[in-house]
């Protein structure tokens, strides 16, 4: 049996449909909600974000960035024997988002479901998935973030509409005999439910409560400085790895403040943090692995270098994942 997993191929996608911030802010105006690029710039540093048209869910975005990261992986649909969706915005109650793009991909067989960790959701998937591998469950795992965040977003309440986008991001993991994934650190609070939630649920045929986003964003950032920096230590430890040794940190893209602040305490210069969140907003679960395939098909990541992804989100989650190129 062999010890270790392995990326061996990413993928992404973003829905054709790109609305920088002054087409944000023209659309809300609209309905007389006051932005301004200026002011998500400044706060958050996102320039602009992707919305899936309506008939479009999280398993067509997920489709699209598996294809790629399969491509990449030089893997057929039929040799996964794993699949795991990270998402928050699944296309329905059940079955699972990765039960329906299995079927579209031509996977059918293998063990699928969806993990819900919120924005965390990639990290705990990736987590998954390398244990799997690693007891012998899986060899060969296809794991995808996939996001219709828009469908969720309250587009009268400008301090959380102006924050996320929708897209996919995918990657491979195989068995390997070399290391690959060298560890994981995994945390949930859920003390902090409120903070950051979607309050609605089904019953009876009707959506009962508020199916929107909601957020506290000055408790939520708070929070995610100090427990990001927790888990990238730890995941560090557990590999007896130190932030000197860090190639590149991929964070979770949520606001740009916060990657600087995560960066500064790891004492790494933003000349090594991957930043996508300019271009994509808050994906969610999405965010990570778009960022990845962003640094590897840029060609940024480099055979051999150390990489540490961290997320945090509403639950509260958070973690981190530190592996070898
Ligand atoms: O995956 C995890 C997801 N969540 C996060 O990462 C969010 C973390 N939190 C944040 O990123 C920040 O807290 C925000 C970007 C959400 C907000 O930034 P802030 O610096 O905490 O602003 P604030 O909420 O304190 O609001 C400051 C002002 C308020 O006006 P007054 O009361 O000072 O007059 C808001 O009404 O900014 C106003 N404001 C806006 N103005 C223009 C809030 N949203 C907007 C907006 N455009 N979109």
């Amino acid at each position: 049996m062999k010890l270790y997993s392995r990326i061996t191929g990413t993928g992404s996608y973003l829905p054709p449909r790109r609305l920088s911030n002054a087409d944000l802010a023209a659309e809300l105006a609209t309905q007389g909600i006051e932005t301004s690029d200026d002011w998500i710039v400044e706060r958050t540093g996102i320039r602009a974000r992707h919305f899936a048209a309506p008939e479009v869910c999280s398993s067509d975005l997920g489709l699209e960035a598996a294809r790629q990261a399969l491509q990449a992986a030089g893997v057929k649909a039929q040799d996964i024997d794993l699949i795991i969706v990270a998402t928050s915005t699944p296309d329905m109650v059940f079955p699972s988002t990765a039960c329906i793009l299995q079927d579209k991909l031509g996977a059918n067989g293998c063990p699928a479901f969806d993990v819900q960790a919120v924005c965390s959701g990639f990290i705990y998937a990736l987590s998954i998935a390398d244990a799997m591998i690693k007891t012998g469950a899986a060899s060969r795992a296809l794991v995808i973030g996939a996001e219709v965040f828009s469908r969720i977003l309250n587009f009268n309440d400008r301090s959380t509409c102006v924050l996320f986008g929708d897209g996919a991001g995918a990657v491979v993991l195989e068995a390997s005999d070399t290391p690959g994934i060298l560890a994981s650190d995994l945390h949930a609070d859920g003390k902090h439910v409120g903070i950051l939630c979607v309050p609605g649920h089904v019953s009876g045929g009707n959506v009962l409560g508020q199916a929107l986003l909601q957020m506290d964003g000055q408790a939520v950032f708070k929070l995610a400085v100090g427990v990001l920096d927790a888990a990238a230590r730890a995941a560090l430890a557990k590999a007896g790895k130190t932030e000197a040794d860090i190639d590149w940190l991929i964070p979770h893209q949520a606001n740009l403040r916060i990657m600087q602040s995560s960066a500064r305490k790891l004492k790494l210069p933003m000349e090594k943090v991957i930043v996508t969140v300019d271009q994509h907003g808050n994906t969610s679960a999405a965010s990570i692995p778009l960022a990845l395939d962003a640094a590897v098909r840029s060609g940024k990541v480099k055979a051999g270098e150390l990489l540490l992804l961290e997320g945090v989100g509403g639950g509260f989650t958070w973690g981190a994942v530190l592996l070898n190129w």
